[in-house]
């Protein structure tokens, strides 16, 4: 396969890199094996190949290619309830909310319906990878995990675990921590040893967060991360209530929880971090543990922003999530522009009135550009993945999306931008992954 047009991909986490007419080259085992510009002297010879051959696709004048986005943090059984009581507080909301919709899930007929509208609205939005919770059930995350591999979205998918009976329901938990880790194990085992030319699937150790675990769970599954050499999910200092409850019960902070437990990794990524100090950032930088930001779910459940500009320049791994249901949409276009416009409200000002008075945050803003390196090179990074870009050695996965109202002449940059604000499901044209064409608009 080679596709010509003009690409946009993350240069670093605030520049982005404009690729004009060029033809990005993908191998038969879906890698990009090269990237070539007009002026490159390969440029005419490889193109009339790719025509002569029918491996072409050339993009339309209003389409531009960029890589498929990363979603680092989602709850593929809360989507159907994405955008429903968003007003409650977070304790409330799992308990008379989502605990009882996902217990739904043990019902394998009722997760195939859900999971199979879920893994298809996530490709129609550009997502090519989604690292998600499941439920405690091993056969409904059998289901999503099919699901990945049939339908071609990159899976990472967790066996949540939650067995604490002071924080979860009789009628939704692990019944034991022997149980739990039991279930763990067996889906991991049933995992890999399922057919996945691709490598499309891959099992994730998922503590739901430290209220839900019992000591014997979360030590477990860090000794489950260990031993199969997996990547581990979890929520981290996520509300005040639940910042608390860490300290209440082990005196110290989740982030610190965690740690003690071996759940902190260079494969383990931790959502929210709204309410983490700067002595957890730290720690999460020295264990290179990957934060996924969701600056929509932020707004209700966290109440809070994450210091995004901050986290970046201290060298820590940063990528974005939908946090579907916490947040209401899997559109990572939208919390691409949520992310910008929460940092605009962290960022300083001064206070007209008192003008001595400074409020905010010293220099918190991001642009579109840093937010779409989150959604993209970031993820990947956090993920220890070769994707996220467009470069030689990077899985193809890709996206092709139509720019809208072209009229006025704009430079690269204003494409760029226009595209982070602007790109709705209906402008995305097709998705790739693994250079494999797995949906088409
Ligand atoms: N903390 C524990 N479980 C959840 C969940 O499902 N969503 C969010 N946003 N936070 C959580
Ligand atoms: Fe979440």
């Amino acid at each position: 396969l080679v596709i010509r047009g003009s690409a946009f991909t993350a240069q670093d986490e605030y520049h982005v890199q404009p690729l004009n007419d060029c033809l990005v080259c993908v191998d038969a085992a879906g890698w990009i094996e090269r990237v070539l510009l007009p002026a490159d002297d390969d440029y005419d010879r490889v193109l009339a190949n790719a025509r002569q051959h029918h491996r072409l696709r050339a993009l339309a004048e209003d389409e531009y290619l960029l890589p498929g986005l990363i979603d680092l943090h989602v709850h593929a059984p809360q989507w159907p309830q994405a955008g429903l009581a968003l007003d409650r507080p977070l304790a409330d909301w799992l308990n008379v909310y989502t605990f009882p919709l996902e217990a739904r899930f043990s019902d394998q007929v009722f997760a195939g319906k859900v999971y199979q509208d879920f893994v298809k609205t996530l490709l129609a939005h550009g997502t090519t990878t989604a690292m998600m919770f499941g439920t405690i059930h091993v056969d409904a995350n059998m289901v999503l995990a099919d699901e990945c591999r049939r339908q071609g979205l990159r899976g990472y998918v967790g066996q949540v675990t939650m067995d604490n009976p002071e924080q979860t329901p009789d009628y939704y938990r692990d019944h034991s921590a022997e149980d739990a880790l039991a279930a763990s194990e067996q889906f991991i085992q049933r995992v890999q040893a399922s057919p996945d030319p691709d490598s499309l699937v891959t099992p994730v150790i998922t503590p739901r967060f430290v209220p839900s675990c019992t000591d014997a769970a979360l030590a477990g599954l860090g000794r489950l991360a260990a031993k199969y050499d997996l990547p581990i999910q979890s929520h981290v200092s996520e509300s005040n209530w639940e910042s608390q409850y860490a300290i209440d019960r082990f005196g110290m902070h989740d982030a610190e929880v965690l740690n003690r437990f071996g759940l902190l990794t260079s494969r383990a990524v931790m959502a929210h971090g709204t309410q983490l100090t700067g002595r957890d950032m730290q720690l999460l930088r020295k264990q290179q543990t990957a934060i996924a930001h969701c600056p929509i779910s932020n707004i209700y459940f966290g109440n809070g922003v994450l210091p995004v500009h901050q986290l970046l320049a201290m060298g820590n791994r940063v990528g974005l999530g939908s946090d579907i249901s916490g947040g209401y949409t899997p559109s990572l276009y939208h919390n691409i522009r949520q992310a910008v416009k929460s940092s605009r409200m962290l960022t300083d000002g001064v206070d007209s009135r008192r003008p001595a008075a400074q409020r905010g945050v010293a220099d918190s803003q991001i642009t579109a550009a840093t937010a779409f390196y989150l959604a993209t090179a970031g993820g990947a990074q956090a993920l220890n993945l070769a994707a996220g870009r467009i470069a030689v050695g990077c899985r193809a996965d890709l996206q092709v999306v139509r720019a809208q109202r072209m009229w006025k002449r704009m430079s690269d940059a204003d494409v760029f931008e226009r595209l982070m604000y602007q790109t709705e499901a209906a402008d995305i044209k097709g998705v790739y992954v693994n250079g494999h064409l797995v949906y088409e608009n």
